[in-house]
This record gives C-alpha cells, sequence and structure tokens, in this order.
C-alpha cells in the first residue's frame, strides 16, 4: 500500500469516526441516571459504544476507500483477480474481536456484581406486583405502606419482589435496574439512589389489559423526610402512606390503575368509571361491596370479565374493605 492511501484510508475512518460519536453524543439515548447502578450500567454502555465506534470506523474507512479505488468502469465484464484466504488477515480479524468481547464481558461481570450487592446493612422495603398496582411495605415499627416508593438518597436500598398474580417486572428508567416479579419465587433488586426527585416505576412485563396503567411514582428524598415518612406518612405528600383510609386503600390495592374515580384523581379506562355506579337496583354500599370481593358477579356491559383480580376479600381486611366502600359510596356524583 502507498502512503498516500494509508493516508487516505486514515482521514475515511476518522471522519466515520466523527460522524459516529456525534450520534452517540448527541442524542440522548439513556435518561438521565439517577442511581449509583445506573452511573455504572453507563459506564459499561460507554465502554462497549466507544469500542463499537472504533470498529465502525474500521470497516467503514475500508469500504469507502474499496468503493473509490477499486471500482470497475461499466465496461469492464472481466473477473476479478482470484483470492485464496490471506491466513495474517484471518488471525486478525479473529482475535482482535475476541479481545475486544473478552474486555466487554470482563467489565460488565464486576458492573453485574457491583450492582447486586447492597452493601451491609441496606434498608429493605418488600415490593408486591398485582395486576395492575405496586405496593411498597417498608421497614420498622410502624409497618407503613404505600402505592409511591419513598426512598432516601445515598443510602443502598434492596427491594424484595413479589408478585400475587402473574409475572410483572420492576423498572425505573433512571435507576438502571430492573427485575421480574415472578409468582411463587422472590427476586430481589438494588437500588442506591444519588439524585433527589420525582420518578416513575413502570411494569415492563405484559402482564393484562391494565399493563400500560401499571405505574407508580417514586420519590427520591432527603433521609429527613424520609424518617418523618416512616413515622407515619406525616408530610410526606406520599400517595400511600395511611393504610386504613378509604383514599389510602384506593391507592394502596391499585384500584386507580384501572378505574376512575374523581375524587382520587384517577383516570384510568381498563375498567368501568366508578364516579357514578349503577348499583341495578340494589342497595348502593351492598352492591360496591359485593363487586370488589366477587367482581365477575356483575360485569359492567362493555367490559370484559375476569380482568380484575378476586383477591380483594382476602388482602384487604374488614376495616380497610369498609373504609374503601364507605370512600366509593362518598364519593358518587
Ligand atoms: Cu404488570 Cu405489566
Amino acid at each position: 500500500m502507498r502512503r498516500g492511501s494509508i493516508v487516505r484510508v486514515t482521514i475515511y475512518g476518522v471522519l466515520a469516526g466523527i460522524l459516529a460519536s456525534v450520534v452517540a453524543v448527541l442524542v440522548p439515548w439513556l435518561p438521565g441516571s439517577a442511581s449509583e447502578e445506573m452511573d455504572r450500567i453507563e459506564l459499561t454502555f460507554w465502554f462497549t459504544t466507544v469500542i463499537c465506534i472504533g470498529v465502525f470506523a474500521v470497516v467503514a474507512a475500508a469500504i469507502i476507500y474499496s468503493i473509490l479505488n477499486f471500482r470497475a468502469s461499466p465496461e469492464d465484464e472481466s473477473d476479478g483477480p482470484p483470492i485464496h484466504g490471506h491466513t495474517g488477515l484471518e488471525i486478525v480479524w479473529t482475535a482482535v474481536p475476541a479481545v475486544l468481547v473478552t474486555a466487554i464481558s470482563i467489565v460488565s461481570a464486576i458492573v453485574l456484581a457491583k450492582n447486586d450487592d447492597a452493601g451491609r446493612n441496606p434498608i429493605r422495603i418488600a415490593v408486591t406486583a398485582q395486576q395492575f398496582a405496586w405496593k411498597f411495605e417498608y421497614p420498622g415499627d410502624a409497618k407503613v405502606t404505600s402505592g409511591e416508593l419513598v426512598i432516601p438518597i445515598d443510602k443502598a436500598v434492596k427491594l424484595t419482589l413479589r408478585s400475587l398474580d402473574v409475572i410483572h417486572s420492576f423498572w425505573v428508567p433512571e435507576f438502571g435496574q430492573k427485575s421480574d416479579a415472578v409468582p411463587g419465587i422472590e427476586t430481589t433488586l438494588v437500588i442506591t439512589p444519588n439524585r433527589k426527585g420525582q420518578f416513575s416505576l413502570v411494569c415492563t412485563e405484559l402482564c393484562g389489559i391494565g399493563h400500560a396503567t401499571m405505574r407508580a411514582p417514586v420519590r427520591v428524598v432527603e433521609q429527613a423526610v424520609y424518617d418523618k415518612f416512616l413515622a407515619g406518612g406525616a408530610g410526606s405528600g406520599g400517595a400511600g402512606g395511611d393504610e386504613t383510609s378509604g383514599k389510602g386503600v384506593f391507592t394502596t390495592a391499585g384500584c386507580g390503575g384501572c378505574h376512575t374515580f374523581s375524587p382520587a384523581g384517577t383516570d384510568a379506562q381498563v375498567g368501568p368509571s366508578l364516579d357514578s355506579i349503577d348499583p341495578e337496583g340494589a342497595p348502593l354500599e351492598d352492591f360496591v361491596r359485593e363487586s370488589i370481593i366477587d367482581p365477575n358477579k356483575n360485569v359492567t356491559q362493555g367490559y370484559q370479565p375476569s380482568v380484575m383480580p378476586e383477591t380483594y376479600e382476602s388482602t384487604l381486611s374488614d376495616d380497610q374493605l369498609d373504609a374503601l366502600v364507605q370512600y366509593l359510596v362518598e364519593g358518587q356524583k
């Protein structure tokens, strides 16, 4: 290869590399990180991306050079020169990718191990997934439960994921970590938030008709705010916290994931609206109670049966059920 050719191939490679780098840097491919785990995931992502850009630049340079220099003229129908392999080249294009892939797997293995390590004394929060809601139970004597995940900044949190029905998946994009909630087993997930703010937990496993509405607010707060929240939800401004008020039950049981109910500020349309319930001649309170514990008995016209879980009789206490019924009855228009 002549010197002029080497210079040209190098220029093509540099240009292709710059172009790919611009695309990699300027497009916001990932949400802004809000946890130490996501920082490490980003590191892996960028490590891999830099390697990819390098490989792309080399391949693009070879292609561009070949297109410009070895193009056959339109009349030329002769055969190209016969080529019988090139041992040196084959060793190089096997060895280089092998080294790169090994490097990526080492970095990934270290990140995976670190992201699974909650340290010595993590905050343990039990997460229960159910069609179509999330519930969080916090450690401590107050037995605080909420429909909003509230966690303190810069503390490792170990989530234990359970599902009451089908497979769901826990994912807060800014936290990076993701894990399925599988019926019958317990899975765990470690999160160490390092940015305060309001985020959104989304279910990322198709789990039924209300899958798209299976979201929950997530709040990363100062330790003092978290302590206050644990002490009984005072000043927490949380969506839940108060397990025995009708509104609290409505939120933590996930009713808002499927139903519109103005007093609770929900507008989902998986199930019928609860703003003006038609008891079909029965006493309203009895009708509401029966519809919660045996939802398939009176299915509103236009809605499918067997969508609403039949588990509320066992998962709600008598007090909670009473409060929920009252809340719904009082909220009628
Ligand atoms: Cu739960 Cu999708």
